[in-house]
């Protein structure tokens, strides 16, 4: 289902002075739609552009989004020798080979999967010894190979409404950092860690300012759990205590929602 001409914003000031924008909202009936077309909208970006910058999430939400790809790859020969993949964050400090880590999550389900040259594949460093340091070669590594072509993104559960680390207080001109997790966040990602305690307090992640240089947005969300968030993404001010109202800030940006986190909007 498309909603078209809806006009999310029931704030009509600009932010700050800069224009807002109509973002694009998709709601399908299942969630195994939403990963078919947010999978799409990848295909068919490296294909009208093989050597495509991607931003992409790590969590719950995309697994399937990478599992349909993975089979596009096969089946259907899509090369993606020539892509460029920016992880969107890392926890900080934690063993790239960790079981809970960013960088296990795409090795094990996406990266060797694919042909990607494995140099193209960037992920802050969980390992680096002063995070700061690691957040700025990681902004200068973007800077370099950027920009990019399409960033996928999942929201933060509950009330937190991140994108990528962005938690409350995020800040429209952020960059890449190191940033301290929200409570919230803490509580839900501590159920991926085996053992609770290892999950550290903190990650490197892109900035909002960073997610907003792409070129084009995609924000996958599905289930109950998200209902809250999009609707105070897309209804709500845009401030930083709800980061991803920023993404009403950026010119092409897609919602690719199921019903139940498209719930609230359908109430509306
Ligand atoms: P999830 O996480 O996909 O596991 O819900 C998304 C996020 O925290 O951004």
């Amino acid at each position: 289902m498309l909603i078209e001409g809806f006009n999310p914003s029931t704030h009509k000031t600009d932010y700050e002075g800069r224009r807002l924008f109509t973002p694009e909202i998709l709601i399908f009936p299942t969630s195994i739609e939403v990963d078919t077309c947010a999978a799409s909208i990848v295909a068919e970006q490296i294909c009208r552009k093989p050597n495509s910058v991607f931003t992409l999430p790590t969590g719950s939400t995309p697994q399937k989004m990478y599992e349909i790809l993975v089979q596009i790859h096969k089946k259907q020969a899509l090369d993606m020798s020539n892509i460029i993949i920016f992880n969107l964050d890392e926890y900080w400090p934690i063993r790239r080979d960790h079981l809970s880590s960013y960088a296990r999550y795409m090795r094990d389900r996406f990266i060797s999967h694919i042909n990607i040259h494995h140099s193209n594949w960037h992920i802050p460093n969980g390992e680096a010894i002063d995070p700061h340091e690691e957040a700025k070669r990681y902004e200068i590594c973007m800077r370099q190979n950027g920009p990019v072509d399409l960033a996928v993104l999942g929201i933060g559960p509950g009330k937190t409404c991140h994108i990528g680390f962005n938690e409350k207080g995020s800040t429209f001109g952020s960059r890449v950092r190191y940033a301290m997790l929200d409570e919230e966040t803490q509580k839900v990602n501590r159920n991926s860690f085996e053992q609770p305690e290892e999950m550290p307090h903190g990650a490197i992640t892109q900035g909002v300012a960073t997610i907003l240089e792409a070129d084009k947005i995609i924000l996958i969300a599905k289930g109950e759990g998200k209902a809250w968030g999009i609707h105070r993404t897309l209804k709500g001010p845009i401030r930083s205590e709800a980061p991803s109202s920023f993404l009403r800030l950026h010119q092409k940006v897609v919602f690719i929602l199921d019903q139940n986190a498209g719930r609230l909007l359908l109430q509306d």
